[in-house]
């Protein structure tokens, strides 16, 4: 069996949900804390054996690509003023991993932007990793576990959780059977159905491993919800000729691109630092007091 190497974080989304900072910013660089959401997507599928990623971008994208680059002048400065914490972490950040980059020319949804990644893929299995789903298992990333499942059963895994009913129509629904504790089997798939049509609340939430007859899928796949060509509907497609498994990952998940989980997730992030979370958590009791 190929073993997954490669990830592929879909990155070309204009980002509406967070204008007016989207304007000019890239979504995946607005940061939780101090470190840009793409880049716990980055060091999670690093935590997980990836070893080349490929981010694909749209305009406007740039700064994406300059923060996973050398940064000449800044690395210069602050060897100077031996700011050496500092400067390993910048260094580190365009160490970490092979990044490359494609540009998705017109946006025609989840799945054309996939269909980018048929030449870097190259045959080989892919995990499809979306930024505005941060995932945090410290015992072992979301992606590992997948990728571990994947090795166990060799067919594509879509990485599930159970969401709460009234937002399915937010999510790609999976109908399966149950083949093992937090694995099923998938029977169909459903992408962003109405509270009453969804068959199921097991919803995908931003992390896949898929095998490379993804990309002839998509090639058939037309237009689905929202008018957009979905990952959803291909991977029903591939569902139709060979096994497709739902694995109930372990971890923490938040919604990042939303502002409700982009703040849920700021504010739990400060308290797992350890440079932060005396004096955060202080402050926090204080205004809990006065609210
Ligand atoms: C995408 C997918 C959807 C998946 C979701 C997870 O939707 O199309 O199937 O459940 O990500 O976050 P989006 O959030 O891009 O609308």
């Amino acid at each position: 069996m190929r073993k997954v190497t490669k990830a592929v974080i879909p990155a070309a989304g204009f980002g509406t949900r967070f204008l007016p900072a989207t304007k000019a910013v890239p979504k995946e660089m607005i940061p939780i804390v101090d470190t840009p959401t793409i880049q716990y997507i980055v060091e999670e599928a690093v935590n997980s054996g990836i070893k080349d990623i490929l981010i694909i971008t749209g305009r406007g994208k740039d700064a994406i690509m300059n923060h996973f680059d050398n940064s000449f002048e800044l690395e210069t400065v602050l060897e100077r003023e031996n700011k050496t914490e500092l400067l390993k972490a910048v260094r580190e950040v365009s160490q970490m991993v092979d990044v490359h980059f494609i540009r998705q020319k017109e946006q025609k949804g989840l799945g054309h932007a996939v269909s980018y990644a048929k030449q870097f893929a190259a045959g080989e299995p892919i995990a499809v990793m979306l930024g505005d789903d941060v995932v945090v298992n410290d015992k072992k990333p979301c992606l590992k576990q997948m990728i571990d499942k994947y090795e166990e059963l060799g067919g594509s895994i879509l990485g599930v959780q159970t969401v709460d009913h009234s937002q399915v129509s937010k999510y790609g629904i999976v109908d399966g059977e149950k083949i093992s504790d937090r694995t099923y089997k998938v029977n169909s798939l459903v992408e962003k159905p109405r509270p009453e049509d969804a068959p199921t609340d097991v919803a995908i939430l931003g992390r896949y491993i898929i095998t490379p007859g993804i990309f002839e899928c998509l090639e058939r796949t037309p237009k689905g919800a929202g008018g957009e060509i979905q990952l959803t509907d291909a991977l029903f497609l591939l569902a139709e000729h060979e096994p497709v498994y739902a694995y109930d990952f372990e971890g923490k998940r938040y919604d990042v691109g939303n502002k409700m989980g982009f703040l849920q997730a700021t504010v739990e992030f400060a308290l797992r630092r350890e440079d932060l979370r005396d004096e955060f958590s202080e402050y926090l009791k204080n205004l809990n007091a006065q609210l």
